[in-house]
């Protein structure tokens, strides 16, 4: 499996602080932010990876990862997404080329978590495998509706609903096969209106396939693209032993 980093966006929340530079290369405690999801496709046993970015600040990128040697990458790529806020799928698009038919673990560049993925990455077979985590604020998010009678199966994703079906959000971790990219061709960029190719729409299409798996994430997870969770996940991982 390779992996893929998505650290496009605008970041607009942080504001000032990305005037000056990319989110992903912020600081979370000691390292910049887009450390901690290379550490956990590494530490999963990916060592082939893409980070697709955009904006203004790209160029810093390579002045902080290099060829991701030090990161224990064996192979770093980049990608440019043309339009910074074209929406997740439209930066996985762009990892096409470079997925070459295999499968693909997928990371939010401004999510963080010490949960191992190596297992779900080993037994991963077919479709995709969303990762839940449990949030008292899960209108922020993507959220899963459980089918009543198996919660095994998640039926539909809602797009941060005012209304959640569930107290999960999905989080910026997810597996998928091949077929991504034919899925995401299939996405309407008036989805959620707010012209963006969605990523829960492309997870709503494996739902309709059914092959939509999921599995918890059991510890700490955040993204970091508010003041407020650059500030819990820094203050985290200072704890962390
Ligand atoms: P968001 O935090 O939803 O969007 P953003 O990074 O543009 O920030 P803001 O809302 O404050 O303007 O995106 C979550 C992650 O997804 C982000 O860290 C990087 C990735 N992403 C892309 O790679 N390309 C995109 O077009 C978008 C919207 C997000």
């Amino acid at each position: 499996m390779k992996g893929v980093i998505l650290a496009g966006g605008l970041g607009t929340r942080l504001y000032p602080l990305t005037h000056v530079t990319n989110k992903h290369l912020l600081p979370v405690y000691n390292k910049p932010m887009v450390f901690y999801p290379i550490k956990t496709l590494v530490d999963a046993g990916i060592d082939e990876i893409l980070i697709v970015t955009s904006g203004p600040h790209v160029g810093h990128f390579l002045s902080v990862l290099k060829n991701g040697k030090e990161l224990g990458a064996k192979h770093l790529e980049y990608a440019y997404q043309e339009k910074p806020n074209g929406g997740i799928a439209d930066a996985l698009a762009l990892a096409e080329d470079f997925a070459d038919g295999e499968d693909i673990a997928v990371i939010l560049g401004d999510n963080t978590t010490d949960e191992s993925i190596k297992e779900a990455v080993t037994s991963f077979k077919e479709g995709a495998t969303v990762f839940l985590k449990k949030v008292t604020d899960p209108e922020r998010f993507g959220v899963p509706a459980f089918d009543p009678k198996d919660n095994s199966k998640v039926i539909r994703i809602d797009e941060k609903p005012k209304n959640p079906a569930s107290e999960y959000a999905v989080t910026g971790v997810y597996l998928y096969d091949n077929k991504i990219f034919d899925m995401i061709r299939e996405c309407d960029p008036n989805y959620a209106g707010r012209g963006e190719l969605e990523i829960t729409q492309v997870n709503n299409l494996y739902i309709d396939k059914g092959q939509l798996h999921w599995k918890e994430l059991e510890g700490f997870w955040s993204d970091a693209g508010t003041f407020q969770s650059l500030f819990t996940s820094s203050e985290y991982w200072s704890k962390k032993k």
